[in-house]
């Protein structure tokens, strides 16, 4: 994780609940992080990319008592999976958490009794409508059509219980959104964080009694410390804490938390008061995204409609579903998936654009110039042209650390289709008799393939990797072995089997 360059960022995702096998929304938080993660440590900064699973709570020993499992069994098993998607979508995290890691039971431990130590939990009873399925209590008036506001079934019930004096917290938080107005990223969610911060914060109840599978609170050994609580202390237990008890190092002071659009409220009002209690630094800004929806559909097993981005990454490559997730969307929208608009996609940049002009490229230089051209210094004309390329390339890294990732791809495009005209234009097949026009084509070309590729080597890890490889440079001259296709065109008429 070295590099010359000393700035540091850290980026998370939410860890996943593990309820249920992964899907195409689970995998879109992981790719747009692995991709951030992958920019920032290609332009040099100290990168660290963290994900994992959120494994307690009623919901989780529900499942393992309908699995026929015990919780421990049944948390391993769907974990597994979870680390398995990574490698399937090509993730470049540097640390997985589990919150039943022996190391993440002591932070929490260690961080309620921060809490605790600086008065603000204290033991009280609660009574409310609990949603099971999203571990959290409503009021009377909160409910819609008798189920949660997240949309769960409801039930009343009555618990002894700590609760941790969120009321307390009100103004500063206010203060501190006011200050940082990039604390909470895009302004449509900050603004609905304000105004729910702004409605009256109570205090959040922090401890359950109605099951055990969960991390106790220490000395009251009956009570489980809140799911959510447990789990938003994962980013500073892989942060080295509690040994690390002031967090004052460089990658906490630009951590960025991803998160969905429907947790923005965990992240961006209960942990910065979580951890203006115990004391600590807060977060460098919570970045939330939207939802995808399959076909115009909410996402369901009964609907037979759930993406499987295994089965996208087996058919079509891992890139292409992080090339397709990046570019279908503006971040913080929503989304639909759908294979049509994916295939459509994949062949119009990936195998027509961007494989192709790597191909026609490289394989006229390995075909007729027997993989050899000389490197040389380029004239104004077509130094202004691999320039242009620079320029707009610049840009795109611009818009990415903004992540605006489907701007950043725009850029990219536009930059392909313009070498793909130079191409056409200078048509390098029907140059005879002139081999230093014919090297000075070519070796613009080269260069323009290579910026490319390099802005794209954060989405297309794989290609990228594999196109550079084919090109080598040696004492002025400039080696291509033989290419290979990168895309290969899919047909739209084929059928595949995507789901489940
Ligand atoms: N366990 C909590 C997070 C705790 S973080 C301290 C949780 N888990 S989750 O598995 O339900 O969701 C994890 C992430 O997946 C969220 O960012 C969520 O938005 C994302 N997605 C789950 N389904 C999704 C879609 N259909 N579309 C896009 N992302 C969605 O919440």
């Amino acid at each position: 994780m070295q590099s010359q360059n000393n700035n540091a960022i850290y980026i998370t995702t939410p860890i996943y609940y593990v309820n249920s096998k992964p899907h195409i929304g689970h995998a879109y938080t992981t790719i747009v992080c692995d991709v951030l993660a992958r920019l920032h440590k290609m332009l040099g900064s100290n990168v660290k990319f963290v994900t994992g699973t959120d494994e307690h709570g009623k919901k989780v020993e529900q499942s393992a008592i309908n699995a026929g499992k015990t919780p421990q069994q049944f948390t391993d098993e769907i974990s597994q999976l979870f680390r398995d998607l990574l490698t399937t979508i090509n993730a470049s995290n540097d640390d997985f958490i589990r919150t039943t890691d022996s190391r993440h039971k002591k932070a929490v431990a260690y961080f309620w009794k921060q809490l605790k130590k600086s008065g603000h939990i204290y033991l009280g009873e609660y009574s409310g409508w609990y949603d099971i399925r999203n571990e959290a209590y409503f009021n009377d008036d909160e409910l819609i059509d008798g189920k949660s506001p997240l949309g769960g079934e409801v039930t009343m019930m009555k618990e002894p219980c700590y609760f941790f004096k969120l009321s307390a917290f009100q103004d500063k938080l206010l203060r501190y959104y006011e200050q940082y107005p990039n604390f909470v990223y895009p302004a449509s969610r900050r603004n609905e964080v304000i105004s729910f911060v702004k409605s009256g914060l109570k205090d959040l109840a922090v401890s359950r009694t109605t099951f055990s599978w969960g991390i106790p609170v220490p000395n009251d050994e009956q009570h489980i410390i809140y799911v959510w609580l447990d789990a938003l202390v994962n980013y500073i237990t892989l942060n080295g804490y509690p040994e690390n008890d002031k967090l004052d190092d460089e990658y906490w002071k630009n951590v960025v938390h991803f998160t969905g659009k429907e947790i923005v409220r965990f992240h961006a009002v209960y942990w910065p008061a979580f951890l203006m209690a115990a004391n600590l630094p807060l977060p460098k800004q919570i970045v939330s995204h939207g939802w995808w929806v399959s076909n115009g559909e909410k996402m369901s097993k009964s609907i037979g409609n759930v993406q499987n981005p295994s089965k996208y990454c087996d058919l079509f490559g891992s890139d292409a579903l992080r090339y397709f997730m990046l570019r279908e969307i503006a971040f913080g929208d929503d989304g639909n998936f759908a294979l049509d608009n994916f295939i459509s996609r994949y062949n119009s940049f990936l195998a027509n654009s961007y494989g192709n002009m790597c191909q026609r490229v490289l394989s006229f230089i390995y075909n007729r110039l027997r993989g050899a051209i000389n490197q040389i210094d380029l004239d104004a004309e077509y130094k202004a042209q691999t320039n242009e390329i620079e320029q707009i390339i610049y840009k795109a890294y611009g818009l990415a650390k903004q992540y605006q990732f489907n701007k950043y791809l725009e850029k990219i495009e536009h930059a392909t289709s313009l070498v793909n005209q130079f191409i056409d234009l200078k048509k390098p097949w029907a140059i005879k008799d002139n081999d230093t026009l014919l090297n000075k084509v070519l070796c613009s070309l080269l260069t323009s393939i290579v910026t490319i590729t390099k802005a794209l080597s954060p989405v297309i890890p794989i290609a990228a990797s594999k196109l550079l490889s084919f090109i080598k440079i040696d004492n002025n001259t400039i080696h291509v072995s033989q290419p290979e296709i990168l895309f290969h065109k899919i047909d739209p008429e084929q059928k595949f089997d995507v789901h489940g």
